[in-house]
C-alpha cells in the first residue's frame, strides 16, 4: 500500500519535468534509428535494394513522424550532400555537421549537441555516420556499390541526387529534434 502512495506522489511530478533534450535526444534517435534499419533490412532482404528506396522515401518521414509524435517533438534527418532536397541541412544543421567531421578527422567520435532552435525551444543534433556496409548499396561508389537496377531507380527519383560516392565510416548526415519550448 505504502510503495502504491509513494508511486502516486512521484508520478505527476515526474510527467511535469521538461523534457531535457540532452537525455532524451539519444533515445529519441535510437529509437527512430533501429526502426528505420529495421525496416531497410527487411525490405532489402525480401526486394532487393531497389525495391527498398521506397523505406527510404516514405517509410523514414513516417517513422520519423510517428517517433516525434509519441515524444512531443519534430524530428528529421538532414545532410550537406541530400539525396532529396528535402533534407537539405539549414545553417545550424551545417555548422553541427562541420563540427562533427572536424571530430571523425581528428580521429575523434562526434559528440552530439543540444542548440537553441530557431522558434524557440532546443534542438538535438547527433551524427549519422555510414555504420554499415548495407547502405552502400544506394550510397556507396556508384558503379562498384550500386546495382545498375538501384541505380536507374535512384536515378529516375532523385534526379539531383548529391549522396552517393560514400565509404563505410564516414559522415553522411545528421539527425535533428526539436524539443518545443515548455
Ligand atoms: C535501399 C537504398 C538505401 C539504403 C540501403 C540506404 N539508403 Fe539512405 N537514403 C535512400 C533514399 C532513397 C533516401 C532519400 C529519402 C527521402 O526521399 O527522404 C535516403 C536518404 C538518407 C538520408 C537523409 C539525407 C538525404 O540524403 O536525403 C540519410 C541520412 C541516409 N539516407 C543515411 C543512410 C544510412 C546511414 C544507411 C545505412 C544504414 C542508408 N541510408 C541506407 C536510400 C537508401
Amino acid at each position: 500500500m505504502k510503495r502504491i502512495a509513494l508511486l502516486l506522489l512521484i508520478l505527476p511530478c515526474h510527467a511535469e519535468t521538461p523534457a531535457d533534450p540532452a537525455t532524451l535526444g539519444p533515445k529519441i534517435v535510437a529509437e527512430a534509428s533501429a526502426k528505420l534499419l529495421a525496416e531497410l533490412t527487411a525490405a532489402i532482404a525480401k526486394d532487393g535494394p531497389q525495391g527498398a528506396i521506397a523505406v527510404c522515401s516514405e517509410k523514414a518521414p513516417q517513422i520519423a513522424a510517428e517517433t516525434g509524435k509519441t515524444h512531443g517533438v519534430t524530428l528529421r534527418r538532414a545532410s550537406s550532400k541530400p539525396r532529396n532536397p528535402k533534407n537539405a541541412a539549414d545553417p545550424s544543421e551545417l555548422e553541427s555537421l562541420a563540427g562533427f567531421a572536424a571530430a571523425i578527422e581528428a580521429r575523434q567520435a562526434p559528440q552530439p549537441r543540444v542548440i537553441a532552435a530557431a522558434k524557440g525551444g532546443k534542438t538535438f543534433h547527433a551524427p549519422i555516420l555510414l555504420a554499415s556496409p548495407l547502405c552502400l548499396q544506394c550510397h556507396g561508389n556508384p558503379e562498384r556499390d550500386i546495382v545498375p537496377a538501384t541505380r536507374a531507380a535512384l536515378r529516375k527519383a532523385y534526379p539531383a541526387d548529391q549522396a552517393t560516392g560514400y565509404t563505410v565510416g564516414q559522415l553522411r548526415g545528421l539527425w535533428s529534434v526539436t524539443f518545443p519550448n515548455r
